[in-house]
């Protein structure tokens, strides 16, 4: 892993003379040379509009995008590149199925099924599709150690259950969630599953068949490629019964002046002129996932890190760590965390003097911040790219810190 630090930029960063520790990759990654040069090489020698003019430069641009979609196919497991909608985000990914598939299919009195630890992103689309369309929101619980009560699965998904909505792995707990099982029992009743991808895309091998998943999103910044691409998975069965997002250039077959009809997916799903260069960059983060990274041995690698910082953590009085702690240790990318006496604020804010990056305040959940009684928190989040002596330099910030 020591040698991949080499191939960013930015870890050779100094803040106020501190080396810089960046372990804030759970908001997001930082950005290998190999995606920095092939952004810049696309603007550089191929940037053209992709999909309209047939000149040599749109037609390579758009052999380099539509490459880049057979790439994240690929890296996801997808039967074919029709399943692979590129979006701004995870958070129009999910905005997208309940904007799209949700309004039309869900009912009054349906239900809509999600857990008590998932991001803003996948909680408010759902909320406003229950209020619009006349469904309830249902929540599977969580425990006091943070995992997920799987125990009431069986009796909250009904015949009224339509749409599980479940994040993958919390971004404040760090909690994995066993999407299979769940998929299984939505789809007994019927219902489909939505998969929040954010955090577990940069960290686990994902399969969208193993998963058995309807939809699923993540976001490309947090796995080493640029900001403003994402990903909607969207089983191939579903294409048909699930209307286009927005309307416009691009994703037409015919238009008169009073109706339009649609191309087939993903086209019909992307309106408009894409982040093209994104896009591209996009497909060089799976290229260097490819090349460089196994998934298993840095998944590892980073759940020895949280171990670390759970264990320094754990040693200081007066902290306290949120989160299964003994699912981290195996297989967790980060730490979340209260100081007794002061905020998370002046936490993150004083470990920056020294060049240490964490996250600090509510980590947009706000509803699961409640439900834990701590309404700020530090979040300390590892990528592979961090070491143990990174981890031993915060453990000491913080002892010295607590004096
Ligand atoms: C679990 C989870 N879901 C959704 C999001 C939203 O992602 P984005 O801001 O890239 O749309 C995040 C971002 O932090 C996240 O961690």
């Amino acid at each position: 892993m020591k040698n991949l630090r080499n191939d960013f930029p930015i870890l050779q960063e100094k803040v106020n003379g501190h080396p810089l520790i960046y372990f804030d990759s759970g908001a997001t990654s930082q950005r290998p040379i190999q995606v920095i040069e092939k952004i810049s090489e696309f603007y550089s020698r191929f940037n053209s509009n992709i999909h309209r003019s047939v000149h040599a430069f749109s037609e390579q641009a758009t052999g380099m995008y539509e490459e880049a979609r057979q790439k994240v196919a690929d890296f996801i497991g997808a039967q074919d590149t029709s399943e692979i909608i590129f979006t701004r985000g995870t958070t129009e990914s999910l905005n997208f199925v309940a904007a799209t598939w949700a309004r039309k299919h869900i009912k009054a009195g349906d239900e809509i099924l999600v857990t008590e630890m998932e991001h803003h992103a996948n909680l408010i689309p759902w909320q406003q599709v229950a209020r619009q369309n006349g469904a309830s929101l249902k929540f599977i619980p969580i425990l006091p150690d943070g995992s997920l009560d799987m125990s009431q699965l069986s009796t909250l998904i009904t015949d009224k259950t339509k749409l599980v909505a479940v994040t993958h792995a919390s971004n404040v707990l760090g909690t994995h969630v066993d999407v299979e099982k769940i998929a299984k029992e939505a789809h007994k009743v019927g219902a489909k599953i939505v998969v929040d991808a954010a955090q577990s895309s940069p960290h686990q091998k994902l399969d969208v068949k193993k998963l058995d998943c309807d939809f699923l999103a993540f976001s490309g910044h947090k796995m080493l490629a640029p900001t403003g691409v994402g990903v909607l998975y969207i089983k191939k069965e579903l294409h048909d019964e699930t209307p286009p997002f927005h309307y416009g250039g691009g994703m037409v077959f015919e238009v008169g002046y009073d109706k339009a009809s649609w191309q087939v997916a993903p086209y019909k799903f992307e309106s408009g002129t894409p982040a093209i260069a994104q896009v591209i960059g996009l497909g060089a983060a799976i290229d260097y996932y490819n090349d460089k990274i196994n998934f298993e041995e840095a998944q590892k690698y980073e759940a020895q890190l949280t171990a670390q910082a759970i264990d320094g953590l754990s040693s200081l009085e007066g902290v306290k760590i949120l989160g299964p702690v003994e699912q981290l240790k195996k297989n967790g990318h980060l730490v979340t965390f209260v100081v007794d006496g002061i905020h998370s604020h002046d936490v993150s804010a004083y470990l920056s003097n020294f060049g240490l990056c964490t996250r600090a305040g509510h980590h947009c959940a706000q509803p699961l911040a409640k439900k834990l009684g701590v309404i700020s928190s530090v979040r300390a989040s590892f990528m592979f790219y961090n070491t143990p002596q990174e981890v031993d330099a915060f453990i000491a910030m913080m002892k010295d810190m607590k004096l």
